[in-house]
């Protein structure tokens, strides 16, 4: 392995190594090593697979000539993480033949990941799963923690398992190819990480934003790296979302009612995406919080400013009507007994679960 590599260990009952660095996607005796049988199954996107899969199926067979691998690739896009999309890469492991020591690769963002992961926890009621996610936010959020899941028409991710990875290879490498929107858009769930529990890492992310904005690839790595430390954090100790865990939802709730009154739309529209909706979400729930009397205005504002300085957006987007926002947001998995359950804030550093937020307050930040 190339001496540049991090790595974050998540404990628990599962635990895995998550490696993070260049050239990862092509160490095929460390991606070999994590295939306990003979079965492979490559699930990747119609965007990804053309760039890196036939490098990950060449260093495979490189390293174990032995392995059958097939490949099962995804529409890009939010609309391919589908019930049927799901069934075709059940289809490709039994075409496969694949046994119980098969393993899944998952190379792609979060889509491949939630898809693939989903297929890996059902085939044989659960096979190994090997995480390769390809955009910042994926590495730094969705590829860790075993969330898997697809969509159905009454809303996102309401069908999955938890289902932790064997292993999760961040190629930092993959970054280079990735568009500008979409680095803003993991860069929004990385400053969540500093907004919820880590004030130095807040004022580092406030320093570096040249840096990461240009793509350095010292400052991706250390950012990915802290980012997973928290992360692993808080899913060794909750891994089923029972506590803590949900802290990893602010702005989450706002977010997914914009993305859903918005529609997930196709590739190139200007809906927001989840790392954007997610951006204007937390600067909701700070300001919420604010008016609350949880955190101060200044330390709201603080929020959107680093926001806005990486290229975020920090409002709602013209057209969505305060009213369905607040409909969507009562549809909240974190919601119990009909009652609005939010991450709210304490300032930078500090997030808070509350459970039974007055919803006359949060259609005041809706309205703006
Ligand atoms: N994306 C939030 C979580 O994994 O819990």
């Amino acid at each position: 392995m190339t001496s540049s590599l991090r790595h974050v260990d998540v404990g628990g009952q599962t635990p895995y190594r998550i490696h993070i660095g260049p050239h990862l996607l092509t160490e095929g005796a460390a991606l070999a090593a994590q295939v306990r049988g003979r079965h492979v199954l490559l699930v990747s996107d119609s965007n990804v697979a053309p760039l890196y899969a036939a490098g990950v199926r060449e260093a495979l067979h490189a390293a174990r000539s032995e392995l059958q691998i097939a490949t099962f690739v995804l529409p890009a896009g939010e609309e391919s993480k589908t019930l049927a999309h799901f069934g075709g890469a059940i289809e490709a492991l039994a075409g496969l033949g694949a046994t119980r020591d098969a393993c899944v690769f998952a190379l792609g963002g979060g889509v491949v990941g939630d898809l693939a992961g989903f297929a890996a926890a059902c085939w044989m009621r659960g096979i190994d799963c090997v995480q390769l996610p390809t955009t910042l936010l994926s590495m730094v959020d969705s590829s860790v923690g075993g969330k898997t899941a697809v969509d159905i028409p009454q809303g996102k991710n309401l069908v999955g398992a938890f289902h932790s990875p064997r292993a999760v290879f961040a190629d930092t490498g993959a970054l280079r190819t990735l568009p500008i929107r979409e680095l803003r858009a993991g860069l929004a769930e990385v400053i969540k990480y500093g907004a919820i529990r880590d004030p130095l890492f807040f004022e580092w992310l406030q320093a570096e934003r040249e840096a990461l904005l240009a793509g350095d690839a010292a400052a991706l790595a250390q950012a990915i790296a802290r980012s997973c430390e928290h992360k692993a954090e808080i899913v060794e100790r909750d891994p089923l979302e029972k506590g803590e865990r949900a802290l990893l939802n602010l702005g989450h709730t706002f977010g997914h009612a914009i993305e859903a009154e918005q529609g997930y739309g196709g590739a190139g529209n200007d809906n927001l995406n989840h790392g954007e909706a997610v951006a204007v979400g937390m600067v909701l729930a700070a300001r919420l919080s604010a008016d609350l009397g949880m955190a101060t205005t200044e330390d709201a504002e603080r929020l959107a400013t680093l926001l806005a300085g990486y290229g975020l957006p920090t409002a709602i987007p013209a057209g969505l009507a305060p009213d369905a926002l607040l409909a969507r947001m009562r549809l909240d998995k974190k919601n119990l007994a009909g009652r609005l359950r939010l991450v709210l804030w304490r300032g930078v550093g500090h997030a808070e679960i509350v459970p039974d937020v007055d919803e006359a307050a949060v259609l005041g930040v809706l309205v703006g």
